[in-house]
């Protein structure tokens, strides 16, 4: 049976319908794979599911090759392909098919995948653009620069309906929002370069998943459970060998805009008949539950728990006893609603502990994915209910990870393969061909011992090299350094960064000494996890219930920062360092040499190191005393080294 190019696998006529996609609806032709010309499979079969053991054996050997296996798009019915024109002898039409992947809306990416290998991640609001912006053109052109082949299938991670015709009609363009079932997927033809390329998009709820399970280190074929639970979904799913997903339950909608709710109800400056939180909302009830001294609540607050989180999410202004609210508009300082913020926390992560204690099978693995998944709290939690034989979660886990995950479930429909390899360090370049005026700098080339001992001298500095991190999560290299001692650094960091001073900062830390100062003896190297810090030593790292939010470092994840954090160690004897991002209030990270010079003036950098090149600026008064102290020959037994001055100081 035929179907028109166009209709390809548009078997949902909703993208809110999930999984209730008739087992009636038509499929298209399926295109064919020869495999070595002795075994033929369809590309519908090459879904995991449909696969056998020796099916996917000989597929992988075939991969390994690069040679045997092609794939043979050609329709029997119509001599045309559905999935492109690409004729069986190109040297790319194999199964090391390139992917190039976007998410359009709330944190937009472009991400592209090529031979199961992460090339590169775009992210709207990385560049200084505003936070959880959606893609522009100048990210997708950014994105074309990057290519360095055509790529064979253009994914869009599905979304809700655009309009209210796709709501009625649903769409051949877009995935939708929720779906777990492969076949729900829209296969079409794209239209690149002469409609050189396939077309596909899944659900929004498929991309989280195949996000964190196709990141995980998990090997394929083993069999899991994953948690996605961000603004919309709470939800676990089991994922089996064949990589089919099965929702088990939602456990509780919304429960990242409950959580960020209860920040909006103490915020006097927040509508309380707003309909959501605002986006920033929930990480910063996150820093304030850490406050908590108290873990029973009381009966005015068990009540509001219950119109919080019983029954559909609600908007403040329903709550019937909202003029007597507890909490109401007292401010983020009130130390009882901070209190309550921890409460709260802890009740959240209780509905979905209590469902995973009483309906998940002990001692499996589980992938976590949504933005809740960085709450490094909720993180640590899930590893310490000793119910999962691992717990994994990607620095994508929210949306910035949607591309990623939409092109691994391409990935996975064309080839067979849900992994990929990945480096969290695939944003682009750090642009350094802006102009800035050097006069109002001192310039030397890379010395980490010099940067070391301006850090132990207690000066801020702003730290780019190489490409930017994926995900929102500094990872040192896009990040401001400093000292990590003093509380007085992190009033000071927080007054650099025009943010609230109840947000902590975060530790990175030599691997060899994490287990030393935070009891962590392994990797965790993107700032996913709490560790409690073991000693008093570290104030600026540690909050105020004596945890960090710890990223462990080693040559082979950063060798440019390891190598700073082995001479800051020289000098003080740890190496440890404090570390936070490097952005404008309310924007993603800085890329570009004229946005950092603008910044160290106006936030009051010291200074910042680009590509090893220090620059320290004559305006600040800490620059010009340590200056001042290194030449007087005060400190000349204290330096490890010493450095001569340049000549335009
Ligand atoms: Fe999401």
């Amino acid at each position: 049976m035929a179907y028109p190019i166009g209709q390809g696998l548009r078997s949902g006529q909703s993208c809110l319908l999930g999984d209730r996609r008739s087992s009636a609806t038509p499929r298209p032709a399926e295109p064919q794979v020869a495999l070595n010309s002795s075994i033929t499979i369809t590309v519908a079969m090459l879904a995991g599911p449909c696969l056998s053991g020796s099916e996917r054996t000989l597929i992988a050997k075939s991969r390994r090759t690069c040679k045997c296996l092609t794939i043979n798009r050609t329709r029997k019915s119509e001599g045309r392909s559905q999935y492109g024109e690409r004729p069986t002898s190109e040297p790319h039409g194999g199964l090391q098919v390139k992917f190039l992947s976007y998410n359009p809306g709330h944190d937009g990416a472009v991400a592209f995948l090529e031979d199961s290998c992460l090339i590169f991640s775009v992210e709207a609001e990385k560049d200084s653009n505003y936070r959880y912006s959606a893609i522009s053109v100048a990210e997708v052109l950014d994105a074309v620069g990057q290519l360095n082949a055509v790529p064979d299938v253009i994914c869009m991670s599905g979304w809700w309906p655009r309009d209210h015709h796709e709501f009625l009609h649903g769409s051949h363009r877009n995935g939708g929002y929720r779906g777990v079932s492969a076949q729900g997927a829209i296969m079409d033809k794209g239209r690149l370069l002469m409609g050189r390329a396939d077309y596909f998009s899944s659900s929004h709820e498929r991309s989280h998943i195949m996000c964190a399970f196709g990141m995980s280190a998990l090997p394929k074929r083993t069999s899991c459970y994953a948690l996605i639970w961000e603004g919309e979904m709470g939800s676990f799913y089991e994922i089996d060998p064949d990589c089919n997903i099965s929702l088990i339950a939602d456990v509780l909608s919304q429960p990242g805009n409950r959580y960020g709710l209860l920040y909006a109800l103490a915020d006097p400056t927040f509508p309380k008949d707003g309909p959501y939180p605002r986006a920033s909302d929930a990480g910063k009830l996150m820093a304030l539950a850490s406050f908590s001294t108290r873990s029973t609540p009381t009966a005015s607050e068990a009540d509001l728990l219950r119109f919080l989180l019983d029954g559909p999410y609600r908007k403040l202004s329903d709550y019937e006893q909202l003029d007597r609210a507890p909490h109401l508009d007292v401010g983020l300082d009130d130390p009882e609603f901070r209190n309550f913020a921890g409460i709260y926390s802890d009740a959240i992560f209780d509905i979905f502990h209590q469902f995973a204690l009483n309906n998940l099978e002990r001692g499996r693995p589980l992938v976590i994915a949504g933005g809740c998944g960085l709450n490094c709290d909720w993180n640590t939690r899930w590893k310490e209910t000793g119910l999962f034989s691992e717990v994994f979660v990607p620095p994508v886990a929210n949306d910035s990870g949607a591309a990623i995950g939409t092109a691994i479930d391409a990935q996975l429909r064309h080839t067979g393969d849900p992994k990929i390899h990945w480096d969290v360090y695939s944003g682009l370049s750090f642009r350094t061909e802006g102009l800035i005026d050097l006069e109002g700098y001192d310039v030397f080339e890379g010395d980490d011992n010099l940067v070391a001992d301006m850090l132990a001298d207690d000066l801020i500095l702003g730290w780019a090299h190489g490409k930017y991190e994926i995900g929102p999560r500094a990872l040192g290299n896009r990040s401001i350094l400093a000292a990590p001692f003093k509380d007085e650094t992190r009033v000071r960091l927080n007054e650099i960064k025009q943010r609230e001073q109840y947000r902590p900062i975060a530790p990175v830390c030599l691997r060899e000494d994490a287990k030393t100062w935070f009891g962590c003896d392994h990797d965790s190297p993107h700032m996913l996890y709490t560790y409690r810090a073991t000693t008093g030593d570290l104030l600026a790292v540690t909050h105020v219930n004596g945890t960090a939010r710890l990223q462990t470092v080693t040559s082979d994840s950063n060798r440019r920062l390891h190598d700073l954090l082995l001479a800051f160690k020289a000098r003080t004897g740890y190496g440890v360092l404090c570390n936070t991002s490097l952005n404008f209030k309310g924007k993603g990270f800085i890329n570009n040499l004229t946005d950092l010079n603008v910044y160290a003036a106006e936030h009051g950098l010291d200074g910042f190191v680009v590509e090893g090149r220090a620059y320290l600026r004559k305006g600040s008064e800490r620059y010009r005393a340590y200056r001042r102290d290194s030449r007087s020959g005060d400190r000349e037994e204290s330096l490890v080294f010493r450095k001569p001055w340049p000549a335009q100081g």
